[in-house]
């Protein structure tokens, strides 16, 4: 049975149906009126430096952004940036001895500098502390009151600040502290709670229990992978509590004040939320890409995303968004990373060690959004030293270098080397083929759609394998038929070794389109050495050994490009023990 008829969400569902509660004046979900989408990375806290989990999420963000400007989709926009308001970073700022203007002024600097160097792809980078976010939350706020989804009440509960939330009494736990004295935590992150009394704006979250089961079930894939929507749908079968979405300003003063009401500042998660809107120009010009919007976000801020986000857009009359892609956490040799641990790892440092393409091969090909993964230096060296330096970049230089491609072109097909025909495929004629290399050239056919459904799946790590695996075998092929123990000067050898660079030179066409997502610049020089012009690397028509399929394959005889040396140089093992690469 299907989770969502479990008995709970089904009598919800029923009760529901039956009521016509308030919230079906609410939306009419949907495509963008205009084909458009949105990709967003989460807006990233700027109490600390950029670690690796951060780049985690935006380079799963880029990667996807690239693949679907690559198949051709419709115009795309992509958006990070930073989330700066909020008692935390008002904290951090205040202990640094520095106005948060500044601070947030510095930190923010630095993301957007790694984003840079990283090759993040993104049109839009949002600050919350910029004008155009401070309009769009005023806005949002008005007509969430203006609907009638706001009230005020006292509120007290246990407060922490880490999270920014207040915690039910179910949350949280008795702790001894390092000194020994009692205190109390969050059950689910160890954070320390305080008992707060306020007089807060509510908001009817409740309310939103049922039009929120409505829409997963209605929605079945719009949280992937499954085990995130699951988990989901078990927490929509609890009590969902109306959330509270202000503070005293006299506890927090940095961030935006509710509107008409100067006492209280706006909760820093309906603040950051917003900022999905802020980007595509709401209130004005947002219907032109909203709701065909994709969220990446890391399972710690699942709950905002999945039950939050989408009742606070049912309130203001708008569509949940169309995808939430959840991803699991970094974890560094077994370990949680922590500023107290001293394990955090600075992404520049990696970069540094790995290279760029390197290191976003890694997080890709490792990263796998269900579980969590973990880092230490000698696998990363192993996985590129195995799979960019040896796999993909000796087939590479092996195919091109000038003992095998004298003429520096590609290569010539010959139909009667490799033909098409079963029946000519067994001993008759000059075929040399064999089945596993039929087998290969279905394979590398398939491969494109294979990579695309998996990018659709938010699955980038088996698009990655999938890859990797036809790289090995076209290795396997190369060796097979040892093109390097052939004549040139016997024509018929001299074909038949054309015709083998021709089928690897193709493959690898394939491959260096593919990977362009994941390790652009590897990907440019993969592409530019067999001579692919940029106008020729979309991937929606690859046209994979065209001459083998019968048409016409405009590669033949051109010249390659320059031969820029080593595509992956290969990376020794590190001395120092730790092996950590840290700030
Ligand atoms: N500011 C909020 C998000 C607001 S979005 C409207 C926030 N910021 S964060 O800086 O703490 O986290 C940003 C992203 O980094 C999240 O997706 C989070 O899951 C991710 N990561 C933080 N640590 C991580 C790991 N150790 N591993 C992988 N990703 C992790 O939350």
């Amino acid at each position: 049975m299907p989770l969502f008829c479990r008995p709970a969400a089904r009598c919800l569902l029923r009760a529901a149906t039956s009521k016509q509660r308030s919230w079906t004046r609410c939306y009419a979900p949907g495509r963008s009126g205009s084909g458009q989408w949105l990709i967003t990375t989460p807006i990233f806290y700027v109490n600390g430096p950029p670690h690796i989990g951060h780049l985690y999420s935006a380079v799963l963000a880029d990667a996807l952004h690239r693949h679907w400007e690559l198949m051709g989709r419709d115009a795309g926009y992509f958006a990070t940036g930073t989330d700066e308001h909020g008692l935390k970073i008002q904290m951090t700022a205040a202990s640094a001895g520095t106005s948060p203007e500044q601070f947030c002024d510095h930190m923010s600097a630095k993301f957007r500098e790694l984003f840079t160097q990283a090759g993040i792809s993104y049109t839009d980078f949002i600050r919350t502390t910029e004008p155009r976010h401070k309009q769009a939350v005023e806005h949002f706020w008005t007509t969430l009151r203006d609907r009638g989804w706001l009230y005020q009440a006292h509120y007290e509960g246990w407060y922490c600040t880490v999270e920014e939330s207040f915690l039910a009494a179910s949350q949280v736990t008795e702790h001894l502290d390092a000194q020994g004295h009692k205190c109390m935590v969050s059950l689910e992150t160890g954070h320390q709670v305080h008992w707060t009394k306020e007089e807060n704006f509510m908001f009817k979250l409740s309310e939103f229990q049922e039009p929120l089961l409505k829409w997963l079930w209605e929605s079945k894939a719009a949280i992937t992978p499954e085990p995130f929507h699951q988990q989901v749908l078990q927490w929509l079968e609890q009590d969902l509590p109306d959330l509270s979405v202000s503070r005293d300003r006299n506890r927090l003063q940095w961030g935006i004040p509710v509107p008409d009401d100067s006492t209280q500042t706006i909760y820093v998660w309906v603040d950051a939320l917003v900022n999905y809107l802020t980007v595509v120009g709401y209130p004005n010009t947002h219907h032109a890409w909203w709701p065909a919007a994709c969220h990446v976000v890391g399972k710690d801020i699942l709950k905002f995303h999945a039950i939050y986000w989408p009742a606070l857009l049912m309130a203001v009359g708008l569509a949940p968004p169309e995808k939430i892609f959840v991803h699991s956490h970094w974890t560094v040799q077994g370990q949680k990373m922590s500023k107290s641990l001293g394990n955090v790892v600075d992404p520049g440092a990696c970069f540094w060690r790995y290279s760029v393409d390197g290191f976003r091969y890694f997080l890709l090909r490792q990263g796998v959004p269900e579980r969590d993964c973990d880092y230490y230096d000698e696998k990363a060296v192993k996985l590129v030293n195995s799979e960019l330096a040896d796999a993909l970049g000796g087939l590479l230089n092996r195919c091109t270098a000038p003992s095998l491609n004298p003429k520096g072109s590609y290569p010539g097909f010959s139909e009667a080397c490799f033909p098409k025909d079963p029946a000519s495929r067994h001993g008759r004629g000059s075929s040399k083929a064999l089945a596993e290399d039929y087998k290969l050239v279905t394979l590398v056919k398939d491969l494109p759609e294979q990579v695309s459904g998996c990018f659709e799946r938010f699955q980038i790590y088996r698009a990655l394998e999938c890859i990797m695996d036809c790289v090995r075998q076209t290795n396997g092929f190369v060796q097979r038929h040892a093109p390097w123990k052939l004549c040139r000067k016997d024509p018929e050898q001299q074909q038949w070794q054309d015709t083998i660079l021709h089928i690897t030179l193709e493959c690898l066409r394939i491959y260096g389109s593919l990977l362009q997502p994941v390790i652009p610049a590897t990907a440019d020089k993969i592409l530019t050495r067999l001579g692919v012009n940029p106008s020729e690397r979309s991937l929606s028509n690859l046209n994979f050994l065209s001459r083998y399929y019968g048409g016409k394959c405009p590669f033949e005889g051109r010249r390659l490009g320059p031969d820029t040396g080593l595509l992956f140089p290969k990376l020794e093992k590190q001395t120092d023990a730790a092996g950590i690469l840290k700030y």
